[in-house]
Protein backbone atom coordinates (compact mmCIF):
# COMPACT_ATOMS: atom_id res chain seq x y z
CA UNK A 1 0.00 0.00 0.00
CA UNK A 2 1.28 3.36 -1.06
CA UNK A 3 0.14 5.73 1.58
CA UNK A 4 0.65 9.69 1.08
CA UNK A 5 1.03 11.49 4.44
CA UNK A 6 0.61 15.21 4.73
CA UNK A 7 2.26 16.88 7.76
CA UNK A 8 4.03 13.56 8.86
CA UNK A 9 7.27 15.55 9.86
CA UNK A 10 4.73 17.22 12.67
CA UNK A 11 3.52 15.61 16.06
CA UNK A 12 0.57 13.11 15.33
CA UNK A 13 1.87 12.80 11.68
CA UNK A 14 5.22 11.94 12.73
CA UNK A 15 3.87 9.03 15.16
CA UNK A 16 1.17 7.72 12.27
CA UNK A 17 4.46 7.04 9.79
CA UNK A 18 6.35 5.68 13.09
CA UNK A 19 3.44 3.06 13.73
CA UNK A 20 2.34 2.58 9.77
CA UNK A 21 6.00 1.35 9.22
CA UNK A 22 6.47 -0.66 11.72
CA UNK A 23 2.65 -2.50 11.80
CA UNK A 24 2.68 -2.53 8.12
CA UNK A 25 5.09 -4.80 6.33
CA UNK A 26 3.74 -3.69 2.85
CA UNK A 27 3.64 -0.10 3.82
CA UNK A 28 5.66 2.49 1.79
CA UNK A 29 5.31 6.12 3.13
CA UNK A 30 5.65 9.54 1.11
CA UNK A 31 5.42 12.32 3.89
CA UNK A 32 5.09 15.60 2.36
CA UNK A 33 5.36 18.58 4.55
CA UNK A 34 6.17 22.09 4.01
CA UNK A 35 9.08 22.03 7.57
CA UNK A 36 7.55 24.78 8.72
CA UNK A 37 8.59 25.80 12.22
CA UNK A 38 6.14 23.04 13.48
CA UNK A 39 7.68 20.31 11.51
CA UNK A 40 10.92 18.49 12.24
CA UNK A 41 12.54 16.62 9.89
CA UNK A 42 14.26 14.23 12.93
CA UNK A 43 11.03 12.93 13.98
CA UNK A 44 10.80 10.75 10.85
CA UNK A 45 14.24 10.30 10.21
CA UNK A 46 15.89 6.92 9.68
CA UNK A 47 12.87 5.34 8.86
CA UNK A 48 12.76 2.69 6.46
CA UNK A 49 10.05 2.56 3.45
CA UNK A 50 9.75 6.51 4.02
CA UNK A 51 10.32 9.37 2.04
CA UNK A 52 9.93 12.78 2.84
CA UNK A 53 9.44 15.17 -0.21
CA UNK A 54 9.22 19.05 1.35
CA UNK A 55 6.59 21.00 0.22
CA UNK A 56 3.03 22.74 0.24
CA UNK A 57 -0.31 20.95 0.19
CA UNK A 58 -1.91 24.03 -1.28
CA UNK A 59 0.71 24.07 -4.05
CA UNK A 60 -0.72 21.65 -7.08
CA UNK A 61 2.11 20.76 -9.02
CA UNK A 62 3.91 19.34 -5.91
CA UNK A 63 0.75 17.76 -4.66
CA UNK A 64 -0.80 16.55 -8.35
CA UNK A 65 2.36 13.56 -9.19
CA UNK A 66 2.37 12.42 -5.45
CA UNK A 67 -1.77 12.12 -5.22
CA UNK A 68 -1.14 10.04 -8.71
CA UNK A 69 1.23 7.74 -7.09
CA UNK A 70 -0.41 7.00 -4.07
CA UNK A 71 -3.19 4.37 -2.71
CA UNK A 72 -4.67 6.49 0.20
CA UNK A 73 -3.69 10.18 1.26
CA UNK A 74 -3.84 10.98 4.68
CA UNK A 75 -4.52 15.05 5.37
CA UNK A 76 -2.73 15.77 8.80
CA UNK A 77 -0.42 19.12 7.30
CA UNK A 78 -2.14 21.87 8.88
CA UNK A 79 -1.61 25.47 11.09
CA UNK A 80 -1.99 23.83 14.65
CA UNK A 81 -2.23 26.30 17.27
CA UNK A 82 -4.58 28.33 18.22
CA UNK A 83 -2.33 31.21 20.17
CA UNK A 84 -0.80 31.44 16.43
CA UNK A 85 -4.00 31.82 14.94
CA UNK A 86 -4.57 34.61 17.03
CA UNK A 87 -1.78 36.52 16.21
CA UNK A 88 -1.63 35.80 12.52
CA UNK A 89 -4.32 33.91 10.88
CA UNK A 90 -2.83 34.17 7.72
CA UNK A 91 -1.14 31.05 7.18
CA UNK A 92 -4.23 28.86 9.06
CA UNK A 93 -6.66 30.28 5.59
CA UNK A 94 -3.84 29.34 2.96
CA UNK A 95 -2.98 25.65 4.70
CA UNK A 96 -5.48 24.91 6.33
CA UNK A 97 -8.55 25.81 3.86
CA UNK A 98 -6.74 26.02 0.48
CA UNK A 99 -4.31 23.70 1.25
CA UNK A 100 -7.34 20.62 1.68
CA UNK A 101 -9.18 22.14 -1.45
CA UNK A 102 -5.88 21.20 -3.39
CA UNK A 103 -5.90 18.12 -2.27
CA UNK A 104 -9.34 17.43 -2.29
CA UNK A 105 -9.09 18.43 -6.40
CA UNK A 106 -6.12 16.06 -6.68
CA UNK A 107 -7.99 13.18 -5.01
CA UNK A 108 -10.83 13.67 -7.30
CA UNK A 109 -9.12 13.87 -10.18
CA UNK A 110 -7.29 10.54 -9.57
CA UNK A 111 -9.92 8.77 -7.46
CA UNK A 112 -7.59 8.40 -4.20
CA UNK A 113 -9.15 7.45 -1.10
CA UNK A 114 -8.75 10.76 0.96
CA UNK A 115 -8.89 10.81 5.13
CA UNK A 116 -9.25 14.37 6.28
CA UNK A 117 -7.49 14.83 10.14
CA UNK A 118 -9.57 17.49 12.14
CA UNK A 119 -10.48 18.52 15.63
CA UNK A 120 -13.34 18.87 18.26
CA UNK A 121 -12.44 22.30 18.15
CA UNK A 122 -14.57 22.80 15.40
CA UNK A 123 -17.85 22.34 17.56
CA UNK A 124 -17.24 24.89 19.56
CA UNK A 125 -16.75 24.21 23.55
CA UNK A 126 -18.99 22.82 26.09
CA UNK A 127 -19.64 24.40 29.59
CA UNK A 128 -18.02 23.54 32.43
CA UNK A 129 -19.65 20.55 34.57
CA UNK A 130 -22.38 20.39 31.92
CA UNK A 131 -23.66 16.99 31.47
CA UNK A 132 -22.92 16.45 27.31
CA UNK A 133 -20.24 15.77 25.03
CA UNK A 134 -19.72 16.60 20.91
CA UNK A 135 -21.48 13.99 18.71
CA UNK A 136 -20.88 13.60 14.80
CA UNK A 137 -23.89 15.73 14.09
CA UNK A 138 -23.56 18.49 16.04
CA UNK A 139 -23.51 22.17 14.75
CA UNK A 140 -20.18 23.47 13.83
CA UNK A 141 -19.40 26.75 16.26
CA UNK A 142 -15.66 27.11 15.78
CA UNK A 143 -14.50 30.02 18.30
CA UNK A 144 -10.68 30.51 16.61
CA UNK A 145 -9.22 31.38 13.41
CA UNK A 146 -7.49 28.02 13.66
CA UNK A 147 -10.54 25.54 14.49
CA UNK A 148 -13.00 28.21 12.03
CA UNK A 149 -10.24 27.15 9.35
CA UNK A 150 -10.21 23.27 10.39
CA UNK A 151 -14.42 23.84 10.35
CA UNK A 152 -13.96 24.83 6.30
CA UNK A 153 -11.85 22.60 5.47
CA UNK A 154 -14.18 19.92 6.81
CA UNK A 155 -17.04 21.23 4.98
CA UNK A 156 -15.09 21.47 1.36
CA UNK A 157 -14.62 17.62 2.28
CA UNK A 158 -17.83 17.06 2.66
CA UNK A 159 -19.30 19.09 -0.26
CA UNK A 160 -16.26 16.94 -2.44
CA UNK A 161 -18.02 13.82 -1.32
CA UNK A 162 -21.48 14.62 -2.38
CA UNK A 163 -20.96 16.74 -5.46
CA UNK A 164 -17.79 14.61 -6.90
CA UNK A 165 -17.91 11.46 -5.52
CA UNK A 166 -14.74 11.81 -3.88
CA UNK A 167 -14.39 8.75 -1.54
CA UNK A 168 -13.29 10.78 1.60
CA UNK A 169 -13.58 10.34 5.34
CA UNK A 170 -13.43 12.88 8.29
CA UNK A 171 -12.05 12.76 11.90
CA UNK A 172 -12.67 15.22 14.39
CA UNK A 173 -10.33 14.18 17.34
CA UNK A 174 -9.99 15.72 21.33
CA UNK A 175 -6.40 16.98 22.66
CA UNK A 176 -3.49 14.89 21.96
CA UNK A 177 -0.24 14.31 23.74
CA UNK A 178 2.62 11.73 23.95
CA UNK A 179 6.27 11.80 21.97
CA UNK A 180 7.05 14.30 19.58
CA UNK A 181 4.84 17.34 20.40
CA UNK A 182 5.77 20.85 19.71
CA UNK A 183 6.73 22.54 23.05
CA UNK A 184 4.67 25.29 22.19
CA UNK A 185 1.47 23.23 23.38
CA UNK A 186 0.48 22.66 26.97
CA UNK A 187 1.58 19.81 28.09
CA UNK A 188 5.09 19.45 26.28
CA UNK A 189 5.57 23.20 27.21
CA UNK A 190 5.09 22.18 30.97
CA UNK A 191 7.08 19.60 31.15
CA UNK A 192 9.91 21.65 29.23
CA UNK A 193 9.93 24.63 31.63
CA UNK A 194 10.02 22.48 34.42
CA UNK A 195 12.95 20.31 33.13
CA UNK A 196 14.47 24.23 32.66
CA UNK A 197 13.21 24.72 36.60
CA UNK A 198 10.80 27.72 35.18
CA UNK A 199 7.17 27.84 36.58
CA UNK A 200 4.18 26.49 34.71
CA UNK A 201 2.32 29.13 33.02
CA UNK A 202 -1.80 28.81 33.31
CA UNK A 203 -4.16 30.97 31.65
CA UNK A 204 -6.72 32.25 33.41
CA UNK A 205 -8.38 30.00 36.39
CA UNK A 206 -7.04 26.48 34.13
CA UNK A 207 -10.54 25.32 35.45
CA UNK A 208 -10.72 24.82 31.46
CA UNK A 209 -11.01 20.94 30.36
CA UNK A 210 -9.76 19.28 27.72
CA UNK A 211 -10.13 15.54 27.04
CA UNK A 212 -7.06 13.90 26.39
CA UNK A 213 -6.19 10.81 24.30
CA UNK A 214 -2.97 9.61 23.80
CA UNK A 215 -1.50 10.30 20.08
CA UNK A 216 -1.29 6.33 19.34
CA UNK A 217 -4.64 5.76 20.06
CA UNK A 218 -5.21 9.20 17.92
CA UNK A 219 -3.54 6.90 15.27
CA UNK A 220 -4.92 3.54 15.77
CA UNK A 221 -8.47 5.15 14.92
CA UNK A 222 -7.63 6.87 12.41
CA UNK A 223 -6.53 3.17 10.86
CA UNK A 224 -9.23 1.90 11.53
CA UNK A 225 -11.80 4.33 9.49
CA UNK A 226 -9.63 4.19 7.07
CA UNK A 227 -10.02 0.76 6.53
CA UNK A 228 -13.91 0.18 8.12
CA UNK A 229 -15.70 3.85 7.93
CA UNK A 230 -18.02 4.61 5.85
CA UNK A 231 -17.15 7.07 2.64
CA UNK A 232 -18.79 10.49 3.69
CA UNK A 233 -19.17 9.96 7.41
CA UNK A 234 -17.18 11.76 10.40
CA UNK A 235 -16.44 9.86 13.00
CA UNK A 236 -15.29 11.56 16.67
CA UNK A 237 -11.88 10.28 17.99
CA UNK A 238 -11.69 10.49 21.98
CA UNK A 239 -10.83 8.02 25.16
CA UNK A 240 -12.73 10.15 27.99
CA UNK A 241 -10.10 11.74 29.03
CA UNK A 242 -11.26 14.75 30.35
CA UNK A 243 -9.17 17.00 32.78
CA UNK A 244 -8.77 20.54 34.01
CA UNK A 245 -5.40 22.28 32.90
CA UNK A 246 -4.59 22.73 36.99
CA UNK A 247 -5.56 18.81 37.48
CA UNK A 248 -2.69 18.30 34.51
CA UNK A 249 0.17 20.59 35.68
CA UNK A 250 -0.37 19.49 39.40
CA UNK A 251 0.74 15.83 38.11
CA UNK A 252 3.59 17.40 36.11
CA UNK A 253 4.44 18.90 39.02
CA UNK A 254 4.15 16.02 41.33
CA UNK A 255 6.26 13.87 38.51
CA UNK A 256 8.73 16.72 38.84
CA UNK A 257 8.89 16.60 42.96
CA UNK A 258 7.17 20.07 42.94
CA UNK A 259 5.03 21.75 44.96
CA UNK A 260 0.66 21.78 43.65
CA UNK A 261 0.85 25.03 43.85
CA UNK A 262 4.21 25.72 41.84
CA UNK A 263 2.91 27.65 38.88
CA UNK A 264 2.23 31.14 37.76
CA UNK A 265 -0.87 32.48 36.73
CA UNK A 266 -0.73 34.35 33.08
CA UNK A 267 -3.17 36.21 31.10
CA UNK A 268 -5.51 34.41 29.19
CA UNK A 269 -6.53 33.49 25.84
CA UNK A 270 -8.81 35.78 23.87
CA UNK A 271 -11.88 33.51 23.27
CA UNK A 272 -10.53 30.42 25.23
CA UNK A 273 -12.67 27.21 24.97
CA UNK A 274 -13.76 25.90 28.28
CA UNK A 275 -14.52 22.25 27.79
CA UNK A 276 -13.71 19.96 25.14
CA UNK A 277 -15.56 15.92 25.63
CA UNK A 278 -15.80 13.50 22.98
CA UNK A 279 -18.53 10.91 22.69
CA UNK A 280 -16.62 8.28 20.42
CA UNK A 281 -19.51 5.77 20.46
CA UNK A 282 -20.24 5.66 16.66
CA UNK A 283 -16.28 5.05 15.80
CA UNK A 284 -16.67 2.15 18.29
CA UNK A 285 -19.76 0.61 17.12
CA UNK A 286 -18.22 0.78 14.01
CA UNK A 287 -15.32 -0.25 13.85
CA UNK A 288 -14.37 -1.69 17.35
CA UNK A 289 -11.79 1.07 17.81
CA UNK A 290 -11.17 1.20 21.76
CA UNK A 291 -8.11 2.92 23.37
CA UNK A 292 -5.13 1.20 24.52
CA UNK A 293 -3.06 3.91 26.64
CA UNK A 294 -5.99 4.54 29.38
CA UNK A 295 -3.45 5.37 31.97
CA UNK A 296 -3.44 9.17 31.58
CA UNK A 297 -0.80 9.42 34.90
CA UNK A 298 1.33 6.55 33.38
CA UNK A 299 0.99 8.03 29.81
CA UNK A 300 2.22 11.52 31.29
CA UNK A 301 4.86 9.90 33.18
CA UNK A 302 6.60 8.06 30.37
CA UNK A 303 5.96 11.73 28.12
CA UNK A 304 7.84 13.73 30.81
CA UNK A 305 11.06 10.77 29.78
CA UNK A 306 10.96 11.10 26.21
CA UNK A 307 11.26 14.91 26.61
CA UNK A 308 14.10 14.40 29.54
CA UNK A 309 15.98 11.41 26.86
CA UNK A 310 14.96 13.92 23.81
CA UNK A 311 16.51 17.38 24.73
CA UNK A 312 18.44 17.42 21.20
CA UNK A 313 14.89 16.99 19.34
CA UNK A 314 13.37 20.04 21.21
CA UNK A 315 16.09 22.21 22.92
CA UNK A 316 16.79 24.59 19.73
CA UNK A 317 13.24 25.54 19.81
CA UNK A 318 12.80 27.02 23.76
CA UNK A 319 14.36 30.13 23.97
CA UNK A 320 12.32 31.22 20.83
CA UNK A 321 9.04 29.89 21.62
CA UNK A 322 9.48 31.18 25.16
CA UNK A 323 9.90 34.16 23.72
CA UNK A 324 6.79 34.45 21.69
CA UNK A 325 4.67 34.15 24.83
CA UNK A 326 6.54 36.51 26.98
CA UNK A 327 5.35 39.00 24.29
CA UNK A 328 2.06 38.09 25.23
CA UNK A 329 2.32 37.83 28.56
CA UNK A 330 2.15 34.46 28.71
P1 LIG B 1 1.74 20.04 14.04
O1 LIG B 1 1.62 21.52 14.01
O2 LIG B 1 2.62 19.38 15.05
O3 LIG B 1 2.21 19.51 12.61
C1 LIG B 1 1.72 20.03 11.41
C2 LIG B 1 2.66 19.60 10.29
O4 LIG B 1 2.12 20.11 9.05
C3 LIG B 1 4.08 20.15 10.43
O5 LIG B 1 5.02 19.15 10.16
C4 LIG B 1 4.14 21.26 9.37
O6 LIG B 1 5.45 21.45 8.83
C5 LIG B 1 3.19 20.70 8.32
N1 LIG B 1 2.63 21.75 7.45
C6 LIG B 1 2.12 22.95 7.83
N2 LIG B 1 1.70 23.63 6.75
C7 LIG B 1 1.93 22.84 5.67
C8 LIG B 1 1.71 22.98 4.28
N3 LIG B 1 1.15 24.08 3.77
N4 LIG B 1 2.07 21.97 3.46
C9 LIG B 1 2.66 20.84 3.96
N5 LIG B 1 2.90 20.66 5.27
C10 LIG B 1 2.53 21.65 6.12
O7 LIG B 1 0.23 19.52 14.18
P2 LIG B 1 -0.35 18.21 14.87
O8 LIG B 1 -0.60 18.49 16.30
O9 LIG B 1 0.45 17.05 14.47
O10 LIG B 1 -1.77 18.14 14.16
C11 LIG B 1 -1.96 17.40 12.97
C12 LIG B 1 -3.41 17.47 12.58
O11 LIG B 1 -4.23 16.96 13.64
C13 LIG B 1 -3.92 18.89 12.32
O12 LIG B 1 -4.80 18.85 11.22
C14 LIG B 1 -4.66 19.26 13.57
O13 LIG B 1 -5.69 20.16 13.28
C15 LIG B 1 -5.22 17.91 13.99
N6 LIG B 1 -5.49 17.72 15.42
C16 LIG B 1 -4.50 17.99 16.33
C17 LIG B 1 -4.77 17.75 17.68
C18 LIG B 1 -3.71 17.96 18.73
O14 LIG B 1 -3.99 17.83 19.93
N7 LIG B 1 -2.47 18.26 18.38
C19 LIG B 1 -6.03 17.29 18.08
C20 LIG B 1 -7.00 17.04 17.10
C21 LIG B 1 -6.71 17.26 15.78
P1 LIG C 1 -3.05 23.83 23.79
O1 LIG C 1 -2.01 22.79 24.04
O2 LIG C 1 -2.66 25.09 23.11
O3 LIG C 1 -4.23 23.08 23.01
P2 LIG C 1 -5.74 23.61 22.58
O4 LIG C 1 -5.73 25.08 22.49
O5 LIG C 1 -5.90 22.96 21.23
O6 LIG C 1 -6.66 23.03 23.59
O7 LIG C 1 -3.72 24.23 25.17
C1 LIG C 1 -4.37 23.28 26.01
C2 LIG C 1 -4.99 24.05 27.19
O8 LIG C 1 -3.95 24.56 28.01
C3 LIG C 1 -5.80 25.26 26.78
O9 LIG C 1 -6.90 25.38 27.67
C4 LIG C 1 -4.84 26.43 26.95
C5 LIG C 1 -4.02 25.99 28.13
N1 LIG C 1 -2.61 26.45 28.22
C6 LIG C 1 -2.12 26.94 29.44
O10 LIG C 1 -2.86 27.07 30.44
N2 LIG C 1 -0.81 27.29 29.52
C7 LIG C 1 0.05 27.17 28.45
O11 LIG C 1 1.27 27.47 28.59
C8 LIG C 1 -0.47 26.69 27.22
C9 LIG C 1 0.43 26.57 26.02
C10 LIG C 1 -1.80 26.33 27.14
Amino acid sequence: MRVLVTGGAGFIGANFVHTTVETMPDAEVTVLDKLTYAGNPKSIEGLDRVNLVVGDIADMDTVDPLVADADVVVNFAAESHNDNSLNDPSPFIRTNIEGTYTLLQAVRRHHTRFHHISTDEVYGDLAIGEDRKFKPGDPYKPSSPYSSSKAASDLLVRAWVRSFGVEATISNCSNNYGPYQHIEKFIPRTITNLIDGIRPRIYGTGLQVRDWIHVLDHNSAVWEIINKGRIGETYLIGANGEKNNLEVTRMILAEFGREPDDFDHVNDRPGHDQRYAIDATKLEEETGWEPQYRDFAKGIHDTIQWYKDHEDWWRPQKAAVEAKYAKNGQ
